[in-house]
């Protein structure tokens, strides 16, 4: 009988971070010669190909193809407003049947290609598990958001057994006994779920505990960090899943892989905005570590009296500062076009706003010394390879656990948490980029040292992705 070759699935949330850690793995995958399958939305992949290079870059992979299937929202809605939930229910009622045909059918796509021997969904969609399970098709989800926050969710059931969940009482600073881990660490204010009122109803984390339930039954588990990182806490994780690929840092896994192969390091943007390089041009005009990089993200929003106060409190720091301001971060509000203009004539001299920058162009400019961030993993991840020091202003979910592990376990930057004040903001700022400047500077270039020694030849990543790409060739036999 013939065996299958490998084939691997790849189908990540229709967010920015999932879709560019999972075009990074694609690529790696292409470069270890493996047939990658990447499926998309519709509209994101409109998107993808409006602002970036993908389709050249991916043209010299021969075994590569992108496929797209509908989100199950109406082509007209803008999808900026659109509640995550919301997104993953409608994409789920099409994306259910769509990995049963293809996993069913003996080719992926019905004439050229061989079918489909590995799914790689996004933890997040655990019923790919099921599926997997079901038709008899390795799954391997790749869980996109920080390790440190899905420890937290791994522990959900037991906080729910020992009742530490839902919260009683208001005070925030409790702290939790039963997760392993993190005691005398993690407090109620640093949750994933921090409003939690009742688990049983709250959606989000009646996913999160739902993607709990499918991890001992896939074929392991990707993560994007290194073992010098959160080592600790992978030991945990695997105590869930043993096979437990930590892979990370991504973006820096591949410039590693393809500086070996000798292939060109293109200008490799996953960008769903355009990228506005001018904030390259404005940096290059800028004393080395002068500037601090404000962004949070492509989903958080702010309230007009927040963003108010992260300007002024930047402002009086007499710093520099670079901010994204997306057109959509002004919370309940379409755009926030008239708002930001006035908000930049105010101090042309010291800010300089774009709407979408090329976020790791900019964090590796020698300009920058320092980023305030939401925390997202991918931003994270990103600023501890080019060892640039934090401020966290966490919004949800695994940013609150992210942000709290940069503050107390780390100790590569400061956390807001909960506090918007310009003030405060003001201090940390300065505290960041003046005061402590050489302390932070040093555990955090430490660490980034750490990450690249993790994707180089026989380091901790660079085994992990050799052990994953055999386990999922081996499968394909
Ligand atoms: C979302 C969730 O908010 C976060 O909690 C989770 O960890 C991942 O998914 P997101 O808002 O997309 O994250 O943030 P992040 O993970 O930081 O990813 C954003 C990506 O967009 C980064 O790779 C960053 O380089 C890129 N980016 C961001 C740009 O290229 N330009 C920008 O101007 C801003």
């Amino acid at each position: 009988m013939d065996h299958p070759s490998p084939h691997v699935l790849l189908f990540p949330l229709p967010i920015q971070s999932p879709i560019n850690s999972m075009l990074h793995l694609a690529e790696l995958f292409c470069l270890a010669g493996l047939q990658v399958t990447f499926l998309n939305t519709n509209h994101n992949q409109k998107l993808l190909l409006r602002h970036t290079n993908v389709e050249s870059r991916f043209r010299q992979y021969p075994r590569f193809r992108f496929r797209t299937i509908s989100d199950g929202l109406p082509e007209e809605n803008p999808r900026s407003s659109v509640q995550f939930g919301e997104l993953i229910s409608s994409l789920q009622a099409v994306a259910e049947p769509f990995l049963r045909e293809i996993l069913l059918s003996s080719s992926s796509d019905g004439v050229t290609e061989p079918p489909v021997t590995c799914v790689i969904p996004d933890g997040l969609f655990y019923y790919a598990v099921d599926i997997g399970n079901e038709i008899g098709v390795p799954v391997i989800p790749f869980d996109t958001i920080s390790p440190c926050c899905l420890w937290v969710y791994l522990c959900i059931p037991k906080l729910i057994q020992a009742e530490e969940i839902p919260f009683k009482g208001n005070d925030l600073d409790a702290l939790f006994e039963n997760v392993a881990g993190m005691q005398g660490l993690l407090r109620r204010r640093d949750f994933p779920f921090y409003r939690l009122i009742d688990y049983a109803t709250d959606p989000y984390c009646q996913i999160a505990l739902k993607e709990v339930e499918s991890i001992p039954r896939s074929n392991g588990l990707i993560l994007n960090t290194f073992e010098d990182l959160d080592g600790p806490l992978l030991s945990l994780i695997r105590s869930h899943c043993q096979q437990t690929y930590a892979i990370g840092p991504l973006h820096l896994h591949l410039k590693t892989k393809l500086a070996e192969k000798r292939m060109p390091i293109s200008a490799s943007s996953n960008s769903l905005w355009e990228e506005d390089h001018s904030s390259i041009q404005w940096l290059d005009a800028q004393p080395i570590e002068s500037v601090i990089y404000v962004s949070f993200g492509s989903m958080a929003t702010l309230s007009k009296e927040e963003i108010l106060e992260f300007w002024h409190g930047l402002v009086n720091s007499g710093i520099r500062f670079l901010w994204v301001m997306r057109s959509n971060l002004l919370r309940g509000e379409e755009s926030n076009h008239q708002f930001v203009k006035e908000l930049s004539e105010g101090c042309k001299e010291r800010a300089y706003i774009v709407s979408w920058a090329p976020q790791e162009k900019v964090l590796a400019h020698s300009a920058i010394g320092g980023f305030l961030t939401h925390s997202g993993w991918n931003s994270t991840m990103e600023s501890i390879v080019q060892g640039k020091p934090m401020i966290c202003w966490a919004v949800y979910v695994d940013q609150r656990v992210t942000s709290r592990f940069v503050g107390e376990v780390w100790k590569i930057g400061v956390d807001m948490k909960d506090i918007c004040d310009r003030y405060i903001i003001e201090k940390m700022v300065k505290d960041l980029m003046v005061t402590n400047r050489d302390e932070f500077k040093k555990s955090a270039e430490k660490l980034s040292n750490l990450a690249k020694e993790s994707v180089g030849d026989g380091g901790s990543s660079y085994n992990a992705l050799q052990c994953l790409v055999d386990d999922v060739k081996k499968l394909g036999r």
